[in-house]
C-alpha cells in the first residue's frame, strides 16, 4: 500500500520511522517532511493544507492511506474534503472529520462537549465582543490566577494565565480586539487548576478505542519549567505517578464519556485523541483536547508501541480496532529536544548540524531540519529530538543527555532537567 503522511516535525519523523517498518507499507511519501523523514520515504514539496495539490498527488500515486500529523489540515477539513470527493472517498484518512476536529479547533466547542457529559474540566464562561462588559465583570468576580483562552487555533499561543484581575481584563480586551486575529473573536475564561499535567493518547475508529502509552511533556523553555511556553522541550513515557488507579479514573470519567459523546453526536472520528490532563487532589481533569498526536510526545509514545502501526490505521478504516491487541514495550523512553538559539522567540535558520551519524544508542528524530547538498541544516525552532530507551526514565535520560551533547549546531540549546519533577 502507498501511504502519504502530512507534516514536517519530529512527530512526523517518528510516525514515518514506524510506518516504514511495516511490511504493509510499499511506498511512503511525506509532505513536506524534513531531512529525517527522507530516510523513511520520499519527501514531496506540498503544504499539508494545500488540499488541491494533495488530491492530485494522491490520485497520481495510487495513495490508499493518508495520515494527518498536524491539526491545521484537520481543522480546515481535510477529512470531509476526501469523503465528499467521488475519487477520494475510499481512501483511508487517519484523522477526525471537521466536526471532530472542533475538539481542538474551538475551545468553546470542547467545553460544551465536556459539559454535556459531565467530563471533569475547569469551570468556564465564553464571551465575544458583543458581551465584552459582562466578560469584564465576570473576570472581576473571579480569584486570580485567571485563565484566558482564545477559542480558535493560535499557534499554541492562545492561552494566557493572568495573575491579576487588571491583567486579565486588559488581555481579555486585547484578545477580543484581535490580538490573535479571528481565533480570539471568542474567548473562554476558565478557572485555574493547580496540579501536575500529563498526556493520554487514544486511538479510535469512532466506536472502539485503544489507549497508547502515557507521556508527559515539558513545555517551558527554561530549566525547572521557567520562562516562555514552547511547542515542547522534551518528554518521558511512561509517567511514574500515573498508576493504574489514576488510569481507571481517566478511562471511566474521561475516555469512555468522550467516545460516547462522539457517538451521540454522530461525529465521524477515525484518528487520535490527545487528552491534556491535570491531576487536582488525585482526580484527573481535562485541560484540553487535541485531535492529533502530540509533539514531542509522539517521539516517546511511538517507539514504545510494538504493534504494526499501519495495521492499526487499517483497522480504523475497517471498524475493526476492537480486535487489535495493543502491545507496549516495558522500557521507558525519553526525548530531549535540541532547539535553535533564541527559540521560542526570534532565531536563525541554516546552521550546519554535525554529529548525528555518530549517534548509536539513541533514535534521532528530526524536527526543523533540511538537507542542503550533503549537509543537514537547521530549519526551525525545534531542530532534533534525541529519543532513548532505558529500564526507567532516569536511565533513558542519561543516554538522551549524553547524545544531546554530541550533536552540535551554532546556538544549540536544550534542557538538561527533563523529568526533574518526577
Ligand atoms: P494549551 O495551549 O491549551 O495547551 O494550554 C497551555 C498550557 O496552559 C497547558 O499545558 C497548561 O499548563 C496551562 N493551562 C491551560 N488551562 C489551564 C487551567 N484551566 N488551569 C491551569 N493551567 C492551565
Ligand atoms: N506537546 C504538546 C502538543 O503537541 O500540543
Amino acid at each position: 500500500m502507498n501511504i502519504l503522511l502530512l507534516g514536517n516535525g519530529g512527530r512526523e519523523h517518528a510516525l514515518a520511522w514506524k510506518m516504514a517498518q511495516s511490511p504493509k507499507c510499499t511506498q511512503l511519501f511525506i509532505a513536506p517532511g524534513n531531512a529525517g523523514t527522507s530516510s523513511c520515504g520520499t519527501n514531496i514539496a506540498i503544504n499539508p493544507t494545500d488540499f488541491k495539490n494533495i488530491r492530485d498527488f494522491v490520485l497520481k500515486n495510487d495513495i490508499q492511506m493518508v495520515i494527518v500529523g498536524p491539526e491545521a489540515p484537520l481543522v480546515e477539513g481535510i477529512y470531509d474534503y476526501f469523503k465528499n470527493d467521488e475519487q477520494l472517498n475510499s481512501i483511508n484518512v487517519v484523522g477526525p472529520s471537521t466536526e471532530g476536529a472542533k475538539l481542538e479547533g474551538s475551545k468553546a466547542y470542547a467545553k460544551k462537549f465536556m459539559a454535556d457529559r459531565n467530563i471533569p474540566t475547569a469551570g468556564y464562561q465564553e464571551f465575544t465582543i458583543d458581551n465584552l462588559s459582562e466578560g469584564l465583570d465576570y473576570i472581576k468576580s473571579q480569584t486570580p490566577p485567571i485563565v484566558l483562552k482564545a477559542d480558535g487555533l493560535a499557534a499554541g499561543k492562545g492561552v494566557l494565565i493572568c495573575q491579576s484581575i487588571e491583567e486579565a481584563q486588559s488581555e481579555f480586551k486585547k484578545m477580543l480586539e484581535g490580538k490573535f486575529g479571528n481565533a480570539g473573536s471568542r474567548v473562554v475564561i476558565e478557572e485555574f487548576l493547580d496540579g501536575i499535567e500529563f498526556s493520554v493518547f487514544v486511538i479510535t475508529d469512532g466506536k472502539a478505542y485503544k489507549i497508547l502509552p502515557i507521556a508527559k511533556d515539558y513545555k517551558r523553555i527554561g530549566e525547572g519549567d521557567s520562562g516562555l511556553n514552547t511547542g515542547g522541550m522534551g518528554a518521558v513515557s511512561p509517567v511514574p505517578f500515573v498508576d493504574q488507579a489514576i488510569m481507571e479514573k481517566v478511562e471511566t470519567r474521561i475516555i469512555k464519556p468522550t467516545i460516547a459523546e462522539i457517538q451521540k453526536r454522530n461525529i465521524e472520528y477515525k484518528g487520535f485523541i490527545f487528552l491534556g490532563l491535570i491531576m487536582v487532589n488525585n482526580d484527573p481533569f481535562v485541560i484540553e483536547y487535541n485531535c492529533r498526536m502530540g509533539d514531542p510526545e509522539t517521539e516517546v509514545v511511538i517507539p514504545r508501541l510494538q504493534n504494526d502501526l499501519v495495521e492499526i490505521f487499517q483497522a480504523l478504516d475497517n471498524d475493526s480496532l476492537q480486535n487489535i491487541n495493543i502491545k507496549i514495550d516495558e522500557r521507558a523512553a525519553t526525548t530531549i529536544m535540541l532547539v535553535s538559539g533564541g527559540y521560542p522567540e526570534a532565531y536563525e535558520k541554516g546552521k550546519v548540524i554535525r554529529g548525528v551519524s555518530a549517534i548509536e544508542d539513541s533514535i534521532v528524530f528530526h524536527a526543523g531540519t533540511k538537507a542542503e547538498g550533503d549537509q543537514i541544516i537547521t530549519n526551525g525552532g525545534r531542530v532534533i529530538a534525541v529519543t532513548s530507551y532505558g529500564q526507567n526514565f532516569r536511565e533513558a535520560l542519561k543516554t538522551s543527555n549524553k547524545n544531546a551533547q554530541l550533536i552540535d549546531f551554532e546556538g544549540k540549546y536544550y534542557r538538561t532537567d527533563i523529568g526533574f519533577d518526577l
